[in-house]
């Protein structure tokens, strides 16, 4: 029991790619979601290659069939599920962008819909299905990606770096996302399971655009730590390296 089973949705690129590479030395199984299957068998190869011990599931978070596949995979391969990082997140539009699709009274009620959708419903419905096998883990982890675009505290501050940087559908899915950390972690406080929510900082991928100061290769760092925090780690948090962030 002692290597580490490890579930990474949108594990083929970006950060969950980044977040599997780190977990290389932490003696980590890690499995990568991902919805294109070539995507995530090239993934794998390269995670192989590389040095991690890595498998990849064809899973989309938006197909709730797909939560009872995971399950029925973990359950039947290894009895239990030791961290869930619910990394797969989509964007509403290019960041930063001023378009009406960032706006909070012209964003598309479709537009708003699929980006709770992806970000804030369905990371639920996934680890609702996998708890019962987190619980069986002696070192349960959960690592909800949000990002710093959803504290409320910082929007509402005209000082703070990010009052300007507003993108309504996907600010507000990542602020649900966060109260999800800390109901979860409030009904988990007497378990092994550790629930937070972890902002990587703004990094270089598709999503975070060429603008983005921090390179790839360091912004797997606080998922990854969030993922094998020890047993008298934090839990019910809101993490960029370490340091909290006001919620
Ligand atoms: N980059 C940043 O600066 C930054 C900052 C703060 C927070 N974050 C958060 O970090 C997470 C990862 O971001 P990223 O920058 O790595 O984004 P990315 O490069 O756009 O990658 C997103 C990943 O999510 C997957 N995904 C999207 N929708 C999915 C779905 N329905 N089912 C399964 N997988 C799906 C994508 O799969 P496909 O390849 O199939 O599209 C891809 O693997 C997101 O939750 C994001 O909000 C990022």
């Amino acid at each position: 029991m002692s290597q580490k089973i490890a579930f990474i949705t949108g594990g083929n690129r970006g950060l969950g790619f980044q977040t599997a590479l780190d977990l290389k030395d932490a003696g980590v199984k890690v499995v990568i979601g991902s919805r294109d299957l070539a995507q995530g068998e090239k993934a794998v190869e390269k995670l192989r290659a590389a040095g991690v011990d890595a498998d990849v599931l064809q899973f989309d978070i938006t197909k709730p069939a797909d939560f009872q596949t995971a399950y029925d995979y973990f359950n039947s391969k290894y009895g239990r599920l030791d961290i869930l990082v619910n990394n797969a997140g989509i964007a509403a539009g290019v960041f930063p962008g001023t378009g009406p699709e960032h706006s909070a009274t012209q964003v598309p009620a479709d537009l708003l819909h699929k980006v709770f959708e992806t970000n804030f419903f369905a990371p639920i419905g996934l680890t609702s299905a996998l708890l019962p096998l987190l619980k069986k883990s002696p070192a349960g982890r959960i690592v909800n990606l949000s990002s710093i675009l959803g504290s409320l505290n910082l929007h509402a501050d005209p000082n703070s770096p990010i009052y300007h940087a507003k993108s309504f559908a996907y600010d507000a899915s990542k602020t649900a996302l966060n109260a999800y950390t800390i109901h979860l972690a409030y009904e988990l406080r007497d378990t092994k399971i550790k629930v937070n929510s972890a902002h990587p900082g703004w990094v270089k991928t598709d999503m975070g655009g060429d603008q983005a100061p921090i390179e790839l290769s360091e912004g797997g760092k606080t998922s990854a730590a969030l993922a094998t925090l020890p047993d008298d780690g934090p839990t019910g948090g809101y993490f960029h390296l370490g340091k909290p962030l006001p919620w």
